[in-house]
């Protein structure tokens, strides 16, 4: 129940509404009888400055930003991390005594997603679609990882930026989003991530490519989970994007709370929610 000393979180991004992250929150906290509230609110661009305000004045006890505000949010916070600052891009934002400090918690709970699967993401061939939010933190902690990551962007000139920034030992190239770059590179690819708001089947149908050209590659592992995603060829191992939601929601958690996450009471809430596991 929401009292008058709730602790309150929230996620500031557009779209919102199919967001999930809500749902894992909220019942973890009832669960686990927190008195914490996690509340969405659909910002657009113009509107990002004034929500973060909106989170100092209101006393917001940390909160989650998503498409299409994790590069832009830098400058109006007061602090960043080691690993935020290196990427360029903040997912979770804490409330500390001196101001708000970002950090970033999708590379790491890709990582963690792609482990569960029994996909070690070390020395590997991944290609990377996107170059957005989402996108920088994996290539990074890829890169880092002495993976080598070919980004595939439909704007250029963010893959190109986005491969010149990536510091780590990993080999790390880039071209356009189009149906001859995809289909070049996916027979060398043991991974293929799509950090695009478009599901794969779908992104393969718009570029033209035989969905059953994906075979060429050993894993697909898309971050969107908000649309139904169309069929992809049954030999092909996936990984779904709802583990990565609970793990990077996890680490949120930990951030804000300052104590380890119950990560099994977050993926069973949602499992219940949901009414089916995912894996
Ligand atoms: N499962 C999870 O835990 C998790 C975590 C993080 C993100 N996500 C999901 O990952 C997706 C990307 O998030 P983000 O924060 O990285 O977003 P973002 O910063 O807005 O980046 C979006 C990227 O997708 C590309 N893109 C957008 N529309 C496209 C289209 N119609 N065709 C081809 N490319 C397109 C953009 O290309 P341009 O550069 O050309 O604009 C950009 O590279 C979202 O769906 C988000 O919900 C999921």
């Amino acid at each position: 129940m929401i009292k008058g000393d709730t602790r309150v979180h929230s996620l500031y991004g557009s779209p919102v509404a199919h967001s999930l992250s809500p749902v894992i929150f909220n019942l973890t906290f009832e669960k686990l009888s927190l008195n914490r509230a996690y509340m969405p609110f659909e910002v657009g661009k113009d509107n990002l400055k004034n929500a973060v305000e909106a989170a100092r004045t209101l006393g917001f006890d940390g909160f989650n930003v998503t498409m299409p505000h994790k590069t832009t949010i830098l400058e109006m916070l007061d602090r960043l991390d080691e690993e935020a600052e290196k990427i360029r891009s903040v997912n979770t934002v804490a409330r500390t005594k001196s101001g708000l400090v970002g950090y970033n918690t999708d590379g790491e709970g890709a990582v963690r997603a792609l482990r569960s699967y029994g996909f070690e993401p070390i020395n590997r061939r991944i290609v990377m679609l996107g170059a957005g939010g989402a996108a920088r933190s994996l290539v990074h902690r890829f890169s880092r990882e002495n993976n080598s990551v070919r980004i595939l962007n439909r704007t250029l000139e963010k893959a190109r930026e986005l491969a010149d920034n990536t510091t780590g030992p990993g080999k790390i190239s880039y071209g356009e989003l189009t149906k001859n770059g995809l289909e070049n590179c996916l027979h060398d690819t043991d991974l293929l991530v799509n950090a695009t708001p478009i599901r794969t089947s779908t992104l393969a149908h718009q570029l033209k490519i035989p969905v059953n050209t994906l075979k060429d590659t050993d894993w697909v592992f898309d971050l969107a989970y908000d649309k139904p995603a169309e069929p992809i060829p049954a030999r092909l191992d996936t990984i779904d994007p709802l583990e990565m939601l609970v793990h990077q929601a996890a680490l949120s958690y930990e951030i804000w709370l300052g104590e380890p996450a119950p990560f099994a009471l977050m993926r069973s809430s949602l499992v219940a929610y949901l009414g089916k596991d995912w894996k």
